[in-house]
């Protein structure tokens, strides 16, 4: 997909030869809703009539309209501007043309743009004409090639805005691609592979570790995961470097596990194929270092995943089990399918030779994070106010919100074992939280983040797929460290 931005006015981006033209239409712009322009009085009567009202989702579709070259016309609500509402037009909008195959479309805006619409727009149409082409024999490859943004001012933060969005659509891309694979279309040497060849085509460096390096390194735990599984562990490395190398890097680690069967703690059938996503953690790891290839910030970022299976196997690790990881403390593995703690606590204590300013790690570690949070904000827990703010500020930012949740040590008490230092899992109760207690075991050397994901980063049932987040969120954050924020900050919605 390529993307332009032009300063037009209405009146002339209806003579444009487009297959569709998208008009941002605000609710409360004096100047726009009296204009005397065709569209304008066209709304009007639409209003008068009670046929297009200003509210969320609110959309009207002309076809072949006299005086409008493109074929087809939508005029969609953006009510007060904010990205939920810019998310919401742009999406009815498209799924009012679904059927028809555009290739080139305008989106004009009608009143003011700001960075925040343009970069919600972008990311919105982008996601909405996404499709999943690579395990069909007869694929049907989005049509888009072609999206033209307008307005009547367009300003230098903008051009910077549409830049910055598009680097970020590549990034959702990379993620929501590896993550959509089916698993034997995405095993751990493929995800090496992925990440070796977004490394190359960036000249950054990646470094791609197997069984044999990683029992040298003593990551116990993360070989206790991978014991049951037939495909071979890998532990990727990857290293952006856009500042000077005495300038800490943020450390990103995603959970890698490319099946979770859950090992000898089998998990029930139904769904299980669901669990081909257990590695969006590292999917998004992946986005974001395409991301930062494409728009070089000026920050040092390093990419940590440990990737492999969860398989029963006659090898397999069994509850009850007593492995040392990394990091010298034994962990009683009460139960295999909470594997991805165990994976991601070698990681962690692999990150501390980095000396990082922050590590965040991102994982869809808990079912009972979906059950807290749903899909719509992913967990955050950090210790670390400061590191928690940005990262809030940042998902709010980029539409990719999260929500902070508490880190009590109290919560840990579940986690106490008779034969080892800590025990894998902890009672039924706050099942997020005591995931992440885990982790904090393992992390007390740097400032940490842990972003439970398993709530958000795909969708079940009829639509379902990966949605490429957190890449949007990691991205805000990375350049907001690195003094270049994606978009100014939108005025702080309350809820
Ligand atoms: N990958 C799962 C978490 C998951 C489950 C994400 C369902 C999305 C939907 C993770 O490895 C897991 O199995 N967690 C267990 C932990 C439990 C054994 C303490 C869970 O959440 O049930
Ligand atoms: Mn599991
Ligand atoms: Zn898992």
């Amino acid at each position: 997909m390529n993307f332009e931005i032009q300063k037009r006015a209405l009146s002339s981006v209806i003579r444009d030869d487009l297959d569709a033209l998208l008009v941002l239409w605000p609710s409360d712009d004096k100047d726009v809703v009296s204009g005397q322009d065709p569209i304008a009085s066209l709304v009007r009567a639409a209003i008068q009539h009670g046929d297009f009202e200003h509210k969320p989702g609110a959309v009207l579709s002309l076809y072949a309209h006299p005086g409008i070259k493109a074929r087809h016309l939508v005029i969609a609500c953006t009510v007060d501007g904010t990205s939920v509402h810019v998310r919401g037009a742009l999406t009815a909008a498209w799924n009012t043309l679904k059927s028809a195959k555009i290739k080139r479309i305008g989106i004009h805006a009608a009143a003011e743009l700001s960075a925040t619409a343009l970069q919600t727009a972008v990311t919105a149409l982008a996601d909405a004409s996404y499709s999943y082409t690579s395990t069909l024999s007869k694929p049907k490859p989005r049509t888009l090639k072609q999206v033209v943004v307008s307005a009547g001012q367009i300003g230098a933060e903008l051009r910077v805005a549409l830049t910055q969005a598009q680097a970020l659509v590549a990034g959702v891309e990379v993620a929501k691609e590896w993550a959509n694979r089916p698993a034997n279309h995405c095993t751990p040497v493929m995800l090496a592979d992925a990440a070796k060849s977004i490394a190359k085509g960036a000249a950054f460096k990646c470094e791609v570790l197997g069984p044999k390096e990683v029992t040298k390194l003593g990551m116990g735990a993360f070989l206790a995961v991978a014991r049951g599984a037939a495909e071979p562990l890998r532990f990727i490395v990857m290293r952006y470097n856009g500042a000077a190398a005495a300038q800490a890097p943020v450390v990103l680690v995603g959970k890698g596990i490319t099946f979770d069967t859950g090992g000898i703690s089998i998990k029930p059938a139904a769904e299980m194929d669901e669990m081909k996503y257990d590695m969006c953690g590292a999917a998004s790891v992946l986005g974001v270092f395409k991301a930062l290839g494409e728009l070089k910030p000026a920050i040092n970022v390093v990419g940590l995943i440990p990737a492999t299976e969860n398989m029963p196997d006659g090898l397999a690790v069994k509850p009850g089990d007593v492995v040392t990881s990394m990091s010298g403390q034994t962990i009683e593995i009460l139960n295999t399918d909470a594997e991805g703690r165990l994976v991601l606590c070698d990681a962690l204590t692999y990150a501390e030779r980095f000396k990082p300013q922050a590590v965040i790690d991102i994982a869809t570690l808990t079912g009972a994070c979906v059950i807290a949070l749903g899909a719509v904000r992913s967990g955050l827990f950090s210790a670390d106010d400061a590191l928690a703010h940005s990262l809030q500020l940042a998902g709010n930012e980029s539409g990719d919100a999260c929500w902070r949740m508490p880190l009590d040590d109290d919560y840990a008490e579940g986690l106490k074992s008779r034969y080892a230092d800590v025990a894998n899992v902890a009672g039924r109760q706050a099942g997020a939280v005591t995931a992440a207690k885990f982790l904090q075991r393992f992390s007390s050397r740097y400032p940490w983040a842990h972003l439970d994901i398993a709530g958000t980063a795909w969708r079940s049932g009829a639509a379902k797929g990966a949605t490429g987040r957190p890449v949007g969120l990691l991205l805000h954050y990375l350049l907001a460290q690195a003094g270049s924020k994606l978009v100014k900050a939108p005025p702080v919605r309350r809820r």
